[in-house]
């Protein structure tokens, strides 16, 4: 009886339908935000220093995620290829995450130690000096511009009101490390330390998959 009152007017149903699918919501995403594994660090996670911080910005301004994931996922061929999959306790002080999902290139969430930095430049300024089949644009300009590091310094303090832990003596030697500095020398900085950091995290990985 009752049933045959939802089923005679459509916007009641409508409104019952978005009501049923959000509770479905709320039940899958609503304790994520509590759990250990996603919302803290996970072991040897630390925030970015003001040179891989600013590097990680040209990545976003030079749209690189355009092209490359940072994301393994937790798939064997994905797993042989990149190494260990990616865990939601790496990427609580990326601001925005890069996790991205198009792959014209490789996933670049572990590619950090896999070439020297001499062989990032090249690539860099012109891919197919080193890789003769690459679609990949080059980005000669960076290695022209420089850094400001005032502006890093104030980035930092941004970044800590929302919760990424910088020491007031990081942010203060900020500037410093950061002047002078090629935009090419930070976003190397950057791709050099994109990596897994150890076995802590996959041990804590498997205990958040088996409650
Ligand atoms: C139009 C797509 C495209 C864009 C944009 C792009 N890439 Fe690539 N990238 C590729 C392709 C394709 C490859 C594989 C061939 C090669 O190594 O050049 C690659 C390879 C790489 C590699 C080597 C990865 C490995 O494991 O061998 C790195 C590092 C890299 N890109 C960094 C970057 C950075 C940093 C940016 C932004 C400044 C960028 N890419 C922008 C397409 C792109």
């Amino acid at each position: 009886m009752s049933h045959e009152v939802v089923e005679k007017r459509l916007g009641l149903l409508g409104v019952l339908i978005v009501i049923v699918i959000s509770i479905g919501g709320l039940v899958e995403i609503v304790p994520l935000y509590a759990q250990r594994s996603v919302v803290e660090p996970a072991p040897g996670v630390e925030p970015y220093g003001p040179l891989a911080l600013e590097g990680r910005d040209i990545y976003i301004r030079e749209g690189c995620y355009n092209c490359h994931s940072q994301m393994v996922r937790p798939l064997p061929a994905e797993t042989a290829r990149y190494g260990h999959y990616s865990l939601a306790g790496e990427a609580v002080y990326d601001h925005p995450f890069q996790f991205g999902s198009k792959r014209t290139g490789p996933d670049l969430a572990r590619v950090g130690g896999r070439y020297s930095d001499e062989w990032h430049r090249v690539h860099l300024l012109n891919p197919r000096d080193v890789v003769p089949e690459s679609n990949m644009p080059g980005f000669p300009w960076l290695a022209e511009r420089t850094l400001d590091g005032e502006a890093t310094r104030r980035k930092m303090i941004a970044l800590r009101r929302i919760g990424v832990p910088y020491s007031d003596e990081q942010i203060a030697a900020a500037a410093q490390e950061v002047d002078g500095r090629s935009e090419m020398d930070a976003l190397i900085a950057y791709l050099q330390g994109l990596k897994f950091r150890g076995q802590a995290a996959a041990s804590d990985a498997a205990q958040a998959v088996q409650p």
